[in-house]
């Protein structure tokens, strides 16, 4: 049978005070796949990049949600998958969502589209549970619908596709590991309700920033009082790179995912270009190791690149 080529983008979940509920997606890193039907039950996967990842299936993200669709159909079909990683696993930038919702999509595009967008995210569900040890789709959302989602809810899942203005977004990611699951268990487990209110005010007003194109709402409400304070001590330089794209005209920003990549937003090229040339200015100084990417908002998700 014919293999489908996808690519499959980089997301960056929470959106600063939208922890667990918003995501979205962007032009640049992209993984690649290409996943084949076969006759042949069982998944065969292949890595095609330096990350020596798992390939026996249920210790793979794209494994493990490609088996979940799998059970709907009795497990009557067999596939391929070969990946190529772009998107560095511990990134933040949701580099196990893209593995796992790539290949549903792939998946399903070979069925004959038989699923729903809803349907692949909750597979693709399967592989953030194996990467974090806990059910979340701010990545796999995005990645999956592109753009601006926002999760009012996992279980039933409700996802809404939010319009936006157009932004630039500058991320560094320096190279130090943060495990998605310790930086959930440095977590505490309540929150004071001056600081709920304060964060449920935020997410509402970025949520209407993006609606109303209003690029003064969407700047005043990129605060979290709840999660950043916690987390942005497991990265170094973060209150300095923060503080020096604010002062260059970021729009905000903050951790991407569970970090240790930061994210600030633009609305401007040459301020996103200037905040890079920040980003990579603290890291040099400091003499760790980092990528950069200057990049935009991703609208269409994964996307079918090539059919052989
Ligand atoms: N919302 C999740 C978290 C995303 O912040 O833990 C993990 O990539």
């Amino acid at each position: 049978m014919n293999p489908v080529k996808i690519k499959s983008p980089a997301t960056i979940a929470n959106l600063v005070c939208g922890f667990d509920v918003l995501g979205l997606a962007l032009n640049e890193p992209q993984d690649l796949m290409e996943v084949t039907l076969s006759e042949k039950p069982g998944i065969r996967i292949q890595h095609n990049d330096i990350y020596n990842l798992p390939t026996v299936p249920e210790q793979n993200v794209a494994g493990v949600a490609l088996l979940e669709l799998m059970q709907e159909l009795d497990n009557a079909v067999g596939f391929d998958i070969i990946i190529e990683k772009h998107i560095k696993p511990g990134s933040g930038l949701g580099s196990s969502a893209a593995s796992a919702a790539g290949v549903v999509v792939a998946a399903n595009h070979l069925l004959g589209n038989i699923f729903s967008k809803e349907d692949l995210v909750r597979f693709a569900m399967a592989g953030e549970k194996l990467a974090s040890g806990v059910k979340h789709a701010d990545n796999i959302s995005p990645c999956i619908y592109g753009g601006i989602t926002l999760i009012r809810s996992i279980f039933p899942l409700d996802i809404i596709a939010l319009p936006a203005p157009p932004m630039y977004v500058s991320v560094v990611h320096p190279q130090i590991e943060v495990k998605t699951s310790d930086a959930r268990e440095i977590l505490r487990k309540e929150v004071l309700l001056k600081d709920a209110i304060k964060q449920w005010g935020n997410i509402a007003g970025l949520v209407a920033g993006f609606m109303q194109n209003d690029y003064g709402l969407i700047s005043r409400s990129l605060e979290d009082v709840i999660i950043e304070p916690v987390r942005s001590m497991l990265i170094p330089g973060f209150d300095e790179v923060k503080k020096r794209s604010m002062d260059a005209g970021a729009l905000g920003g903050g951790i991407a995912g569970s970090g240790p990549s930061i994210f600030m937003l633009c609305k401007e090229e040459n301020a996103a270009k200037k905040i890079e040339a920040i980003m990579k200015d603290i890291y040099n100084n400091m003499a760790l190791a980092y990528h950069t990417y200057v990049t935009t908002i991703n609208n269409k998700g994964i996307t079918i690149s090539q059919e052989l």
